[in-house]
């Protein structure tokens, strides 16, 4: 089991966790960015599972690129990523959903900060939904490819 990510911190606390499971001798912990996992072989794993960490990855297809290089023939990769690309569409009198009409001013106020600091089209959090995924994959040598497409939408309480 190889655990692989671009925070120490999170590394540190898998391997506390490996310790207390009594499962270190089967684990190996690489501290590398997502789309350079050079520390990783080629075809040596059998298995790749990555949750909502594409989604700061600005090079996307190099994450995949990567994903297919460390994989044996006939491996699998496991993804979930959130996608944000349709939530920013919203009527102007709604902020998250909730009705901001009577502090309409505010409410775009901080829609524009938002739009400044992570434009939709260039922020890498924003700038990608499950087509592009799918394409990722396709370039990256995946023959076969199954997406699920999950929608939530929900009221949230208020917050203060
Ligand atoms: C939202 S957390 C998800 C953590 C875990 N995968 C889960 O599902 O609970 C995002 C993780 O991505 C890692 N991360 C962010 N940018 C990364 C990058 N460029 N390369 C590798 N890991 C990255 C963060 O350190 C963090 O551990």
């Amino acid at each position: 089991m190889i655990f692989s990510d671009i925070s120490r911190d999170l590394l540190d606390l898998d391997e506390a966790l490996a310790r207390q499971m009594g499962v270190m001798d089967r684990c190996r912990f690489i501290h590398a960015p997502a789309d350079d996992l050079s520390a990783i072989g080629d075809a040596t794993v059998d298995a790749v599972t990555t949750r909502s960490v594409l989604i700061y990855v600005a090079d996307k297809q190099g994450y995949f690129n990567e994903m297919g290089r460390v994989l044996r023939p006939g491996g699998h990769v496991s993804l979930f990523e959130p996608i944000n690309r349709y939530s920013y569409d919203e009527d102007p009198n709604r902020f998250w959903g909730f009705d901001v009409s009577p502090v309409q001013d505010i409410a775009e106020k901080i829609h524009s900060v938002y739009a400044q600091r992570q434009p939709i089209d260039s922020d890498q959090m924003m700038n990608f939904d499950e087509r592009n995924l799918l394409a990722f994959a396709e370039r990256a040598g995946f023959a076969e490819r199954h997406l699920e497409l999950h929608v939530d939408i929900t009221r949230w309480p208020p917050r203060p």
